[in-house]
């Protein structure tokens, strides 16, 4: 039987709830993450709690674990549920309280739930690529903070797959911020462009990973905003996520990028990120 973490309590998935009062629920009061299994191992798990702790301390909500704890706890989900390839999602909301806008006062526990999925790396995406489309940023101007509050890019997305696109790419503006679910980067002349760490973008941890692969290969890696326009003229496309890695995008809008195919930064890339699974694995 599948176990979800409900509070440290491993609990048969078909007995898992939530209360009908919880913030998370009511408000969308809280945040979470999403952590990858490979072979066994927590990818990146450090940074992935580290962020998690951030979110909380970003929306004050009090959370007490910390990453060496909140690794312990999923593991003990992932290794009850027997996933070797798969991920974890983690949410902690502000608990169950009377509904209030205002945080309750007294405070009240947080609640930790966490499940688990199994699934194999999307390798033949990885091969071919994927589509996107572009459509106007409406979200909220914290995006750094990884809420549960997910609305935007759930429309985001909905629009990608009426188009038969898998990822939405978002701009403010002229400006491209990022995915509906991911880190977006345009490759032009040899080099990397990706909008800075803001409050427009979640600071992707397979973005670090990636600046940390491009700055070992010598591509250059430049953190600044560009437009669609420069988007749409880029030799390459790039969205980066847990689940999705090093994913090319092949068609924008129904228009082939560059030559249409996976590019050579990106296949390098993709390269430098088996060897850091393996590594991290
Ligand atoms: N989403 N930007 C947004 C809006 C995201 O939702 C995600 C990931 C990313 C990439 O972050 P990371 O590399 O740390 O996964 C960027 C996860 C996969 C999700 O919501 O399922």
């Amino acid at each position: 039987m599948t176990k979800v973490l409900i509070n440290e309590h491993l609990v048969d998935e078909q007995d898992a709830r939530v209360p009908y009062n919880d913030r998370g629920y009511v408000f969308g009061d809280g945040i979470y993450e999403y952590i990858r299994t490979y072979n066994n191992n927590i990818f990146t798990a450090k940074p992935h709690f580290e962020r998690l702790l951030r979110s909380a301390k970003e929306i004050g909500l009090d959370l007490k674990y910390n990453v060496d704890e909140l690794t312990e706890l999923v593991q003990e989900l992932l290794a009850a549920n027997g996933v070797v390839n798969g991920g974890v999602y983690i949410q902690v909301t502000r608990g169950a309280a009377p509904r209030d806008h205002a945080f309750p006062t007294p405070s009240v526990e947080a609640n930790v739930m966490a499940f688990t999925k199994t699934y194999e790396r999307p390798y033949k995406l990885l091969e071919e690529g994927i589509n996107a489309i572009t459509i106007e940023d409406i979200r909220w101007l914290r995006c750094d903070i990884k809420s549960l509050n997910l609305l935007g890019n759930v429309l985001a997305k909905e629009s990608a797959v009426k188009y038969n696109a898998q990822e939405a790419i978002q701009h403010r503006g002229d400006i491209v911020t990022e995915g509906s679910s991911s880190n977006v980067y345009a490759i032009k002349g040899g080099e990397i462009y990706t909008h800075p760490v803001n409050n427009y973008i979640l600071n992707g941890i397979t973005r670090m990973v990636i600046k940390d692969i491009a700055e070992a290969k010598g591509i250059p890696f430049n953190e600044g905003t560009f437009t669609v326009d420069f988007l749409r003229n880029a030799d390459e496309i790039i969205v980066s996520s847990t689940s999705i890695e090093v994913m090319p995008v092949i068609k924008l809008d129904g228009e082939f990028v560059g030559e249409g195919k996976v590019g050579p930064i990106t296949k390098s890339l993709q390269e430098g990120f088996n060897r850091y699974i393996d590594a991290d694995s």
